[in-house]
């Protein structure tokens, strides 16, 4: 092999293994994301639960954010290795998208009943944003194994 030939497989080689390690990352990041997500699910359920919707408006902010951030999340080429993505994403990334955007327009209104104060209000509001986390997983994420 010519050493210009070698240098350059070898230069493929890193940029394959940097983005292996990119994507490993953003898996990460991603499923810890989707744990906090479920976190503040749960503080939302409790103020529900409590008849308290103002506890609630923090943890629908935090969920607000990271729903807006779903799709840079899943950036072509991350559904490889230890991830419960489906090829669909990408296959159908409109499809995806609109799934997305299905449900930060569910957390933008559950952002706003918990600032309304009404509680039975935000409890319902909660319902229908679980669905839109239900949709989303029944297109694009496997079972777990
Ligand atoms: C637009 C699509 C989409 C929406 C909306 C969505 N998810 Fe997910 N979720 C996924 C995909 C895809 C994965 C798999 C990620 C992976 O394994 O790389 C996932 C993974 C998860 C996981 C597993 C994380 C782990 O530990 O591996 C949990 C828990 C989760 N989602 C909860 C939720 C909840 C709760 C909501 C709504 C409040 C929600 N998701 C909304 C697509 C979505």
């Amino acid at each position: 092999m010519k050493t210009s030939t070698k240098l350059a497989a070898i230069a493929v080689l890193g940029l394959t293994m940097i983005a292996g390690m990119a994507s490993a990352d953003v898996v990460d990041t991603r499923q810890k994301g989707f744990k906090a997500h479920v976190g503040n699910m749960k503080a939302v359920q409790a103020a529900v639960e409590s008849g308290n919707a103002a506890a609630a408006v923090d943890p629908a902010k935090a969920m607000l954010a990271y729903a807006e951030s779903i799709p840079s999340l899943f950036p072509e080429g991350s559904g490889e290795g230890e991830t419960r993505a489906l090829p669909a994403i990408w296959s159908d990334w409109a499809g995806f998208e609109k799934a997305a955007s299905n449900h930060v327009a569910a957390v933008e209104k559950l952002v706003a009943m918990a600032e309304s104060g009404d509680a039975s209000a935000l409890g319902d509001q909660l319902k229908a944003t679980g669905g839109t986390c239900g949709a989303c997983h029944k297109a694009y994420r496997a079972e777990k194994k």
